[in-house]
């Protein structure tokens, strides 16, 4: 290969350090310069694509324009390397550290509870320092928008935005600001004084610990840096890589010229565009022409006529250069801007609009552009600049559709954008529809522009255009001239949408799916337009006194509710909790809202995943080459290609495995055949990620396809494709019962899967020993002994050799339960073959395409009840797509069924229970393990009868629900005391009967716009069905300087739980926390662990260290009795002189459960946690998007062994529940190919989609004996609260469908998606559109459920 010329210095800043790099590769992006070049492992992997924010740093960078410096926030994963020449870049490590002084961000975000796993939180704190940075006292809407971009998957959002508004100028630190009751004031009347019992409290931090805000302890800009940009360098800096020469001129001369030199060169601007194109299609480009040297690029023009605004300005720059214009000029001139503007609110998030160009946006014309369509319909110009000179070209639809005629030529390049203000009588408009509100790309977006004739509504000119309907933006051009000359009226507009419909036709198999949401859109959207600009032409008239303003048609109040958008808010509420016993000593930290143990690690970036543990001699990495066919028989796997480039090592194939490769029908790595498109053929081992992943792509494997692929339920149970066999239980006489009842309905409810979508990937370091074939292996796991158990057997060696640690977890839900074990075992058969310690880390696409995650689920249901609405009988059915092999499905459909009766008495039962093989990934635990799912079924049966007995379901569900002591459809017996307080306090604190009379009100004014609340109660019963994983232990060891080390089975997921270990220790030993220390989860330490999940981590591991605490404090009785009032280090002396053991093992022998399904009884779980959640929603029938108004919880937690925490796990739950239920879809091609692999096509809940009120009480005096002081595990239980949005939605669905006379009962399906809701609330739109003979085309995507 011939050797490249010799770069230019790349110069920059890192945290106030210069960074010269001499041979950078412009392949390179920030993110890996700062993990494996500076070891900054504060800044986080976690989707590589600007879509989560785990990355977020801030760059800092002197205006060349307008001389200021700017700071601005970006995910580094998309940050090429070299675009940041001349630049500061601040990490999280850069503002603050445990070890010398904290950011007040980094403190607020740790002392509020805003961390759990941690994995988000460096991102978060980056994204609230740069606002800092720029706003020091930032409005609570400026905070909503900087956290837009950042994803957290644990925490429910709450506490992040609680410390971000303690610096809000307009905050006044109280939580419960709009609801009247001041919780200050409540804090007084409710602390824990000495001397009172059991007070309820609502504070969960201390807002006078927090250090204040000083901005001139900031990190200046690098002098040298300014005095470099104030004389800029006018050569051309050339950094040349193995594959890709990055050029950045230093003039706009000198760039034109390298245009003409390298026409097919792009032009790199924030790279938002080429950056996922690159890495998903797997180009590369020789040549990168970077402008951002060049000042001509961000020159902004106000002109009487327009505004032209540089291509080189960011998207951000762009909103501030609107907003500032609408604030300048009459409104009339502004339509265009305000469309543009409002379409900008909610594109991407804060850091993909303060680094996507306003010029890479227009030229990459993708499909779902959300200015494009603004742009084009108003009638922007594009400023082309060449070698040659200047020209305008029209940004219309001849360029949208990229006709080589009317595009830029090869050598030209976008200068700038004329934007010309809108006229008198000028109407524009835009619209979108996302998954969610923000942070999501749209599935159809429009922007439409009318202009009447001067003093009339006939129409002089009109302009329509839409994105998300085809390969680029559609501009509706032959619709608009035909309606020149109309008047603005309903015959105009019926014909309107039968010519749209006919012009912007999308085939029934159009990319993306949704064929008919999106065609009911095109209308709906017209619709709003329509309504909007009558209304305004009425005002106008109206001013103007027009005489036959009447002639407008009228529009009752009741339509208007079309026109308004929903806003984002920012989320208020509170939390309640029983303070502790004031008898207890104040020296007890149990009961106490204790902040996370890593909390303040975690916010400065210090706290260790295992992807952050530094390179190890002789790494080598490791990466997965996986199916593309979804049942096929593997011909070849041709290797030695990939083994050919540089840096490979090996490929790990099954011949490889020593010892037993997987079970037989779920092989670690594929023999002969595959199952699944994802399942795990081969490994690849190579010097670097970037060569192994490289050569993946080379490894040639042929197929020959096998019959049959099955996917979806109802194939399976076409071809009797079964996992296991059926799960049943019953109780009573269904079929005699069904005769003597009032009515019965049928039903179906679909459900589909979720994925887990922790924040950290599943990665895995395996490091081998020298001697005696040990392996140490660091892995990111729920169930450490199941990955040691794995290697052992697959490697043939026994247990003994392999010590597993766990340091923590960036989040696991089920998903690290079991696939940890093998891919562990992968990556240890290759740190065996090649000797050499393997690092293997899943990239987000592969983790999402592999692991699997909830079992999508398909219920039929036959209920009896009496027209009072008393159910007598109810026969259910359930069918899970369990994916290809077992794994955790049998487990699965057995909670299901023993869970699905959920809080409801029912005398006659039948619940029926399958797991479908299918061709997919196997689908495996995840939190709540089948409950979610099935109790949806049963929810639903509830709404069906409440329809059919005209009754509300909230008078069904109490109705039947349990009252008194009985016994579970398996006979388990219990109290539902808890249950019905539960109930009843969340019925009262959410005033729910009073704002069910307002919801109804509302509704009967607002035809377009309805709301809908529902109160769901929940009772979840906790634990595994099985004895042996109801057992802990833990190792308790006193050092001689009276410091402890606690080291129990269970895993820091996020869930606290070492907290929780460390606040039971201290009670148990009398000695404050700062004594103790947990280092991590070891299966040398403690051996023979279950695995943390089921919600039993704390009661289980908490009896553990409590029994090794008690055994050391009992051996240290005597010394203590001997000299009372000596310290806890005298004791510790003494004992270690007197010989007496400073260690314990303690060992909990838990709870006996059983079940015997023949008989189908059983007492399979220790206790249940109850409680019920009360939400409120509002619906937009036209679009199908729905606002979170308000959401109540109460839950049951006993005696709380961290409040904090607790209320963190329940509202983290709740979120990620109402994610499944809302807005997370999978979607697979018709071959079984996972498409929504990275946070652009499967939308987790954002910071904007938490409810507008959010409060959160657990419920006081309640005891359990079970547990560890009477304490409960929340860990899983709030995620079916979630279901209480979902049912809100349908109950506005189900008033829309009553108001219009549509039947009720509709089939359930969820998640109910903006899709699923605007095609259930059916109306003239949805009539009109076509509809396709789902025979005549193949879809793009199919539903498995
Ligand atoms: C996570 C994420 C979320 C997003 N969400 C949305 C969304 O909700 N709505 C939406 O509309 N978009 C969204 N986008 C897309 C985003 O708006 C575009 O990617 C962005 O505007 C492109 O700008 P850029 O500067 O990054 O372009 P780059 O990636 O740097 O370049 C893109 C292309 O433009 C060309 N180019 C750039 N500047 C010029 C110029 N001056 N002259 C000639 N050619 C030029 C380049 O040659 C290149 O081919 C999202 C992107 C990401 C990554
Ligand atoms: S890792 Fe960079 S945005 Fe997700
Ligand atoms: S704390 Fe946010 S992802 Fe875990």
């Amino acid at each position: 290969m011939p050797c490249p010329p010799p770069s230019d210095e790349l110069v920059f800043f890192v945290n106030g350090r210069k960074v010269i790099e001499r041979n950078v590769d412009p392949e390179g992006t920030l993110l890996t310069f700062l993990r494996k070049n500076l070891r900054l492992t504060g800044t986080k992997y976690a989707c590589g694509g600007g879509g989560c924010g785990a990355c977020t740093v801030m760059v800092s960078k002197n205006d060349p324009v307008s001389k200021k410096i700017r700071h601005f926030s970006v995910t580094a994963c998309l940050v090429p390397i070299c675009s940041l020449y001349g630049t500061a870049v601040t990490t999280v490590e850069g503002i603050g550290s445990i070890k010398t002084r904290i950011h007040p961000v980094q403190e607020r975000i740790a002392k509020c509870h805003g961390t759990q796993c941690g994995f988000c939180t460096p991102g978060m704190v980056m994204s609230m320092y740069t606002l800092l940075r720029n706003h020091p006292q930032p409005s609570e809407e400026q905070l909503m928008e900087a956290l837009g971009g950042n994803l957290c998957r644990c925490s429910g959002y709450r506490p992040i935005l609680e410390s971000g508004r303690t610096f809000c100028m307009d905050s006044d630190g109280c939580q419960q600001k709009r609801t009247g009751q001041c919780c200050l004031d409540q804090e007084e009347s409710a602390s824990s004084t000495p001397g009172r019992r059991n007070e309820i409290s609502t504070k969960l931090f201390s807002k006078e610990e927090f250090q204040p805000l000083d901005p001139t302890q900031e990190l200046i800009f690098p002098p040298e840096l300014l005095r470099m940009t104030e004389n800029p360098e006018k050569r051309t800096l050339s950094f040349y890589g193995e594959r890709v020469t990055w050029i950045s001129p230093g003039t706009l001369k000198d760039l034109l010229q390298l245009k003409v030199k390298h026409p097919e060169a792009p032009l790199i601007l924030g790279n938002t565009s080429l950056g996922p194109t690159v890495k998903s299609q797997g180009q590369f480009h020789p040549i990168l022409l970077s402008p951002a040297r060049i000042p001509e690029l961000s020159v902004v023009t106000k002109t009487s006529e327009g505004l032209t605004i540089g291509a080189g300005c960011s998207l951000a720059q762009m909103k501030d250069i609107l907003a500032e214009r609408i604030s300048e000029l009459p409104e009339e001139k502004t339509q265009t801007y305000q469309a543009l503007l409002k379409q900008l609110q909610s594109l991407a998030g804060q850091q993909i609009r303060n680094m996507a160009s306003l010029g890479g946006h227009i030229v990459s014309r993708h499909c779902y552009s959300d200015l494009n369509p603004v742009l084009a319909v108003g009638n922007a110009a594009l400023n082309l600049v060449s070698a040659e000179g200047t020209r305008q070209i029209p940004l219309n639809e001849h360029f949208l559709a990229g006709l080589e005629s009317t595009d830029l030529k090869p050598e030209e390049i976008l200068e700038s954008v004329y934007i010309p203000h809108s006229r008198k009588g000028e109407f524009v408009s835009a619209f979108r529809q996302a998954q969610c509100q923000q942070n999501a790309l749209p599935h159809v977006n429009a922007s439409m522009r009318v202009l009447f004739k001067e003093g009339t509504d006939s129409v002089e000119d009109l302009s329509i255009a839409y994105g998300g309907v085809g390969t680029t933006t559609v501009c509706a051009q032959k619709s608009c001239q035909q309606l020149l000359g109309r008047r603005w009226n309903e015959l105009m507009l019926d014909e309107a949408c039968r010519l749209l419909l006919d012009e912007v036709s999308l085939p029934g198999s159009a990319l993306g799916g949704r064929v008919e949401f999106k065609r009911t859109l095109v209308v709906s959207f017209l619709f709003k337009f329509y309504l909007e600009v009558l209304q305004e032409l009425k005002k106008l008239a109206k001013l103007l006194s027009v005489p036959d303003s009447r002639r407008y048609p009228d529009i009752s109040d009741r339509f208007l509710s079309a026109i308004k958008d929903f806003s984002v808010t920012t989320p208020r509420g509170v939390q309640t909790y029983q303070s502790v016993d004031s008898c207890q000593p104040l020296r007890d930290p149990v009961g106490h809202p204790i902040m996370h143990l890593s909390g303040l690690k975690h916010a400065t970036g210090e706290a260790m995943f295992c992807d952050d543990i530094p390179v190890v001699d002789r790494e080598l990495f490791m990466v997965l080459v996986t199916s593309s066919r979804a049942h096929a028989k593997i011909i070849s796997i041709e290797l030695s290609e990939a083994l050919e480039l540089p840096g490979v090592v090996d490929v790990i194939t099954a011949e490889d495995i020593p010892g037993t490769n997987g079970a037989e029908d779920d092989r670690f790595l594929a023999v002969d055949e595959v199952l699944c498109v994802g399942q795990i053929i081969c490994a690849v081992v190579a010097e670097t990620d970037i060569q192994a992943k490289r050569a993946t792509e080379k490894v040639k494997i042929t197929y020959e396809d096998l019959e049959p692929v099955i996917f979806t339920i109802q194939d399976a149970i076409k071809h009797n494709s079964f996992l296991c066999p059926e799960k049943k239980l019953e109780k009573g006489n269904v079929e005699e019962a069904f005769e003597k009842v009032d009515q019965t309905v049928e039903g179906e409810v679909h459900v589909g899967g979720q994925e887990h979508f922790y924040m950290e990937t599943q990665r895995v370091l395996v490091i081998p020993k020298t001697e005696d074939k040990e392996l140490d292996i660091f892995v990111s796991t729920q169930d450490p002994t199941h990955v040691q158990k794995t290697v052992s057997a697959t490697l043939n060696i026994p247990i003994n050799r392999i010590t597993c640690h766990v340091k923590r977890v960036g989040g696991g839900f089920g998903g690290k339960v079991g696939r940890p074990a093998a891919l562990g075992a992968i990556a240890a058969v290759g740190a065996v073959k090649t000797g050499h310690p393997i690092r293997l880390v899943l990239d987000r696409e592969d983790d999402m395409l592999i692991t699997g995650g909830r079992h999508p689920l398909f219920g039929k249901y036959k209920v009896g009840f009496m027209n009072n609405g008393r159910i007598k009988a109810l026969d259910v059915e359930c069918y899970i797509n369990g994916g290809c092999t077992l794994d955790d499905s049998e487990m699965v459909t057995e909670f299901l069924i023993l869970k699905l009766e959920n809080a409801y008495k029912i005398r006659n039962l039948r619940f029926r229970g399958r797991a479908c093989r299918t061709n997919l990934p196997s689908n495996t635990a995840f939190r709540g393990f089948g409950f979610p799912q099935g109790t949806l079924v049963t929810e639903s049966c509830i709404t069906a009868v409440a329809a059919r007995c005209g009754l509300l379901p909230e008078k069904i569900r109490e109705k039947n629900m349990y009252k008194t002591v009985d016994k579970t459809i398996y006979k388990q017996a219990f109290s539902p005391e808890p249950l019905i307080r539960c109930w009843n306090e969340c019925l009262d604190k959410s005033s729910f009967h009073s704002r069910r009379t307002q919801v109804d009100e509302f509704n009967k004014k607002n035809y377009w716009k309805k709301k809908g609340i529902a109160v769901v109660p929940m009772k979840f019963s906790v634990g595994f069905a099985a004895t042996s994983y109801h057992q802990a232990a833990a190792l308790v060891h006193i050092y001689t300087d009276g410091s402890v080390l606690v080291t129990h089975g269970g895993n820091e997921l996020g869930q606290g739980i070492h907290t929780k270990m460390l606040q039971v220790a201290s009670r148990e030993l009398k000695i404050p926390m700062s004594y103790m220390h947990i280092c991590e989860t070891s299966t040398a330490a403690v051996p023979n662990t279950i695995a943390t999940a089921a919600s039993i981590g704390a009661d289980v591991n908490g009896r553990a260290v409590q029994n090794a605490c008690q055994i050391l404090l009992k051996r240290l009785e005597p010394i203590i009795k001997k000299n009372p009032e000596g310290t806890w280090e005298d004791w510790i002396e003494a004992a270690f002189e007197q010989r007496i053991s400073l260690s314990a093992t303690g060992y909990f022998r838990g709870y006996k459960a059983f079940m015997d399904w023949d008989k189908g009884e059983g007492d399979p779980f220790p206790y249940y946690v109850y409680g019920a959640a009360c939400s409120e929603v509002e619906i937009d029938c036209l679009t199908g998007a729905h606002k979170k108004i308000r959401t109540d919880i109460v839950m049951d937690a006993c005696c709380s062994l961290n409040p904090a925490i607790d209320i963190g796990q329940i509202e983290g739950s709740f979120i990620q529940g109402m994610g499944l239920y809302t807005t997370e879809e999978l979607k697979y091609s018709p071959e079984g190919i996972l498409y929504s692999r990275s946070p652009n096509e499967y939308k987790i809940p954002t910071i904007t989609d938490v409810p507008e009120e959010f409060n959160v009480s657990l419920l006081p005096s309640s005891q359990t004996p079970l547990t560890i002081y009477s304490s409960k595990g929340l860990g899983e239980s709030g995620m079916f609260l979630g279901s209480s949005v979902f049912f809100a939605i349908a109950d506005a669905v189900a008033s829309v469908r009553r108001e219009r006379d549509i039947a009720e009962d509709f089939t359930v399906q969820s998640p109910a998606t903006p899709e699923w809701v605007r095609m259930a609330c059916a109306d003239q739109f949805t009539e009109m559109i076509p509809r396709d003979d789902p025979k005549t085309f193949k879809p793009w995507s199919i539903p498995i459920a």
